[in-house]
């Protein structure tokens, strides 16, 4: 009983206190634990990133070094695993195989699945960031009917993501410096965004003390969706679909405007960015050197301008605050690099795994957490009596 406040999508709820990631939407300010994205996409590496999201503070050289040490250690997936993953249809969508996956993990690993038990959720959290990684290459050798590719920690985690994905048969693969960092800065720029749908969900699942594994499992879920990361994978739909259709981007922007169909322009707008998402700045200058690097010069990437140009002059995107988010370039990027655009929202998956383990730990260790358990207003029938079956 007592008074609830309908709030539907939370648009003004605050679910919890966090010190992890700070988002100033109006400025287009996004900081990790107080650091700005640019500085941090700039200078670190993605391990790194994870260990100041999870950690609260900057590793020093040793505690990075044993934290990449103790992460490498777990690159590799249990016996059966393999078999488990070919039991699933090769080409079945990856974010289905990915959550199914990272969901399994629990049940290979009972040892480590005590929320309550900080050991344990050490371990977790080490296997997650390294296991991920693998199951995510091995997604795309499955599409691509190839074997899997070992691990191999040594060649670092980005590079040997990248070996595991695109290697040889034995896994021979010649590392091309700037697309590692390409993909370093871009699984930086995912690693955290404070209560967004897919980390309410990690939180949410977390609150009723359901294991680390189950909860960012949810979280990839969560995630798939368009409207939040599958939006990456739409986004290239998008743009094909208006080269093959010979449609101009005006008369494609005429539709959106129209609300024809319910056609949206896939990564423009964000619940919280009411100015440029700073990520997809980051994104943009990136997906311009890296393709003039792979010379992969695109015509969606024209396409995709092009889009943005009129948006951000039309009255019906700037009334309504509408800007390119993270999601809007970084596709052409994963193309350029290799990847079937059903592999994007994974690489997003891969990227936020630091994000939502740490807001599952602050969550875990929060005095004040309670299961997430929100209320409704009740909009049904009245008391009405029943009538059984053979009368109705
Ligand atoms: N194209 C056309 N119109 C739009 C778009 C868009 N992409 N986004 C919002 N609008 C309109 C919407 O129709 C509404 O108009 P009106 O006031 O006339 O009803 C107004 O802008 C406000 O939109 P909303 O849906 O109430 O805003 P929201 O905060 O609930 O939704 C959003 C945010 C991200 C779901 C939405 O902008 C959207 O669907 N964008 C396209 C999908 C996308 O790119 N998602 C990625 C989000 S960022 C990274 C991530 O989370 O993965």
């Amino acid at each position: 009983t007592g008074l609830v406040t309908l709030d539907p999508g939370f648009t003004n709820t605050a679910s919890c206190e966090s010190a992890i990631t700070y988002i100033d939407g109006d400025q287009g300010i996004l900081r990790y634990r107080g650091y700005p994205i640019e500085q941090v996409a700039e200078g670190a590496s993605f391990l790194e990133v994870a260990a100041l999201l999870i950690d609260g503070e900057l590793p020093g050289a040793e505690a990075l070094a044993a934290f990449e040490e103790k992460v490498g250690k777990h690159a590799g997936l249990p016996d059966g695993f393999g078999a488990f993953l070919a039991a699933l249809p090769a080409d079945g969508h990856p974010m289905a195989t990915l959550a199914a996956a990272i969901n399994a993990l629990a049940a290979w690993y009972p040892e480590v699945v005590d929320p309550r038990d900080e050991a344990q959720v050490d371990s977790a959290t080490a296997m997650l960031l390294a296991k991920t990684a693998t199951i995510t290459a091995a997604l795309h050798r499955r599409r691509t009917g190839q074997d899997l590719v070992a691990p191999d920690a040594s060649n670092g985690y980005v590079a040997d993501f990248l070996r595991q994905t695109f290697g040889g048969p034995g896994g021979e693969y010649a590392a091309e410096p700037a697309i590692v960092d390409a993909l370093e800065k871009l699984l930086i720029l995912h690693a955290d965004h404070e209560q967004n749908c897919s980390t309410s969900t990690v939180r949410v699942v977390g609150s009723s003390n359901a294991t680390l594994f189950a909860s960012v499992a949810a979280g990839v879920n969560a995630l798939s969706g368009p409207a939040h990361g599958g939006a990456n994978e739409a986004v290239l739909v998008m743009l094909e679909k208006i080269r093959s259709g010979g449609e101009t981007v005006e008369t494609f922007m005429d539709k959106v405007k129209n609300k024809a169909d319910g056609v949206r322009l896939m990564g423009f707008g964000h619940r919280v960015y009411k100015s440029y998402d700073p990520r997809a700045a980051i994104v943009k200058k990136s997906a311009d050197e890296v393709l003039e690097k792979l010379g992969a010069k695109d015509e969606l990437l024209e396409i995709a301008q092009g889009l943005e140009q009129i948006a951000l002059s039309d009255d019906y995107f700037v009334e309504r605050k509408l800007y390119p988010n993270v999601d809007f370039y970084t596709g052409l990027i994963y193309k350029a690099m290799g990847f079937d655009p059903a592999m994007f929202t994974p690489l997003f998956a891969l990227g936020r795994m630091p994000g939502w383990i740490a807001q599952w730990r602050e969550m875990a260790n929060d005095p004040a957490t309670k299961i997430g358990r929100p209320r409704q207003v009740y909009t049904g029938a009245t008391e009405r009596a029943f009538t059984p079956v053979s009368q109705r």
